[in-house]
């Protein structure tokens, strides 16, 4: 409970808003979102048009530089961020070392923090070249990362970087390929991984971003700044929700199931996972685009069976008054596991898929801060409701 004299101690005018819901930390002009008109533009741009039109690579360089890439621009970017894929022996020979049951979201952590100590130069992020350099690196050793931890977690050899492949060809292969000759991912699973990772991308000031942004006001290097939001993102109550969707529809188990879970869902007995968003109170735009991936990999994977479940589970919630009156509609969780399990990942494996995608959100986050002039160091009040100026009691006589 907060008390009026609480209020006096925090000195001057404060607001008590906790997990910032109606606090603005920062002026950015990266995304936009109207959540009661479902809307989400990067730099202006619908998601609707950059899903179906452009790259993931062009997407970061929108996102990092404001404006869409001119091809010489892209096709130097992509120059760029290609030729710095491979890791470190040492960043390898780190993430062997985990156990063989390490979680992947631990690993990628860790070892994005450790890259700070490979490029200690990283910490002049004052130098524009130099963050131009450590943004291209980032972008480019996510996916090896990430793929050398699910490589570890399923004992298997690492697959080094294809450089003559595209980004997300590159990582299927690092994933998946199994010998020298025995992989090439379908041009439609490539188009449909573009995709989740540009939905991915950015989401203006979400937990992870607000974590990048807060430790990097310390004005520490990216990668550490980074490694933060990574860490936001691990949480469930952020990155998380879509393999509880998986669970869910698992559970239910048949289409006959729906209308009695729905009954329980009405009672407060539990969510209905992926429905639902703080800010979004209408169709999430993200999972109107995944509906249609998640069609579009069925194609090559054959489909999941718990797709039916999903169809018709948002069928029946969206002619539902509860779900109406409440504006729940399905958010960007409530298909893309299903994606992520035809594509053979397990649950583990889906926020690092995330983390992956939002890299460039991050990272434009991080530079818009760190060239605003008027950006302080992150530092909230706190409203004390302590003990004040108690007398120290030795220890024989407490
Ligand atoms: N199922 C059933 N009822 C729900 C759901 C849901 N998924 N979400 C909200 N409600 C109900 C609440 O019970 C509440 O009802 P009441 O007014 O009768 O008490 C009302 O809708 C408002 O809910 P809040 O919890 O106040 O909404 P909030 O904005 O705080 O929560 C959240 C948003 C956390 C996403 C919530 O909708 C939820 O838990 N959804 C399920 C989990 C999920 O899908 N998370 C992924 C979000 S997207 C992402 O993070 C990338």
């Amino acid at each position: 409970t907060i008390r009026a004299a609480d209020l006096k101690k925090v000195g001057g005018l404060a607001t008590y808003d906790p997990g910032f819901v109606n606090t603005a930390s920062c002026r950015s002009a990266i995304t936009y979102i109207d959540g009661e008109q479902g809307i989400l533009e990067y730099r202006g741009y619908p998601i609707e048009q950059l899903a179906e039109q452009s790259s993931f690579l062009e997407v970061c360089y929108l996102l990092l530089n404001g404006e869409l890439p001119t091809s010489d621009q892209l096709a130097q970017w992509t120059h760029d961020v290609t030729h710095h894929t491979f890791l470190h022996e040492n960043i390898k020979s780190l993430m062997t070392g985990f156990r063989y049951d390490a979680h992947p979201m631990g690993m990628m952590m860790s070892s994005v923090s450790a890259l700070s100590t490979f490029y200690p130069h990283a910490s002049d992020i004052s130098d524009p070249e130099n963050r131009y350099l450590q943004i291209t690196r980032m972008i480019a050793k996510m996916p090896t990362i990430g793929a050398f931890a699910y490589r570890h977690s399923q004992g298997k050899p690492y697959i080094y970087p294809d450089n003559e492949l595209s980004y997300c060809a590159n990582f299927l292969s690092m994933l998946f390929k199994m010998s020298e000759r025995d992989y090439a991912a379908d041009e439609r699973l490539v188009k449909a991984l573009e995709v989740l990772f540009i939905l991915h991308a950015d989401h203006e000031q979400n937990c992870s971003a607000n974590a990048v942004r807060s430790v990097g006001s310390s004005q520490v290097d990216p990668y550490s700044a980074v490694a933060a939001g990574i860490g936001a993102l691990y949480g469930p109550l952020h990155g998380g929700a879509n393999e509880a969707v998986l669970k869910m529809l698992r559970r239910i188990g048949s289409t006959d199931n729906i209308p009695s879970f729905i009954e329980g869902v009405k009672a407060g007995n539990e969510r209905l996972m992926g429905f639902g968003h703080r800010v979004y109170k209408n169709y999430d735009p993200r999972a109107t685009i995944i509906k249609k991936a998640t069609e579009d990999v069925f194609e090559v994977t054959g489909v999941n069976p718990l797709l039916e479940i999903a169809q018709e589970l948002e069928k029946i919630a969206l002619e539902d008054e509860y779900f109406v009156s409440r504006k729940l509609y399905p958010n960007v969780d409530f298909y893309s596991g299903l994606i992520y399990e035809a594509l053979e990942f397990p649950p583990e494996m889906f926020t690092v898929l995330f983390a992956i995608g939002r890299t460039p959100g991050w990272l434009a986050q991080w530079q818009e801060l760190v060239t605003d002039k008027e950006q302080k160091i992150a530092r909230p009040k706190q409203i004390y409701t302590g003990e004040r100026q108690r007398e120290f009691v030795p220890i024989d006589q407490r």
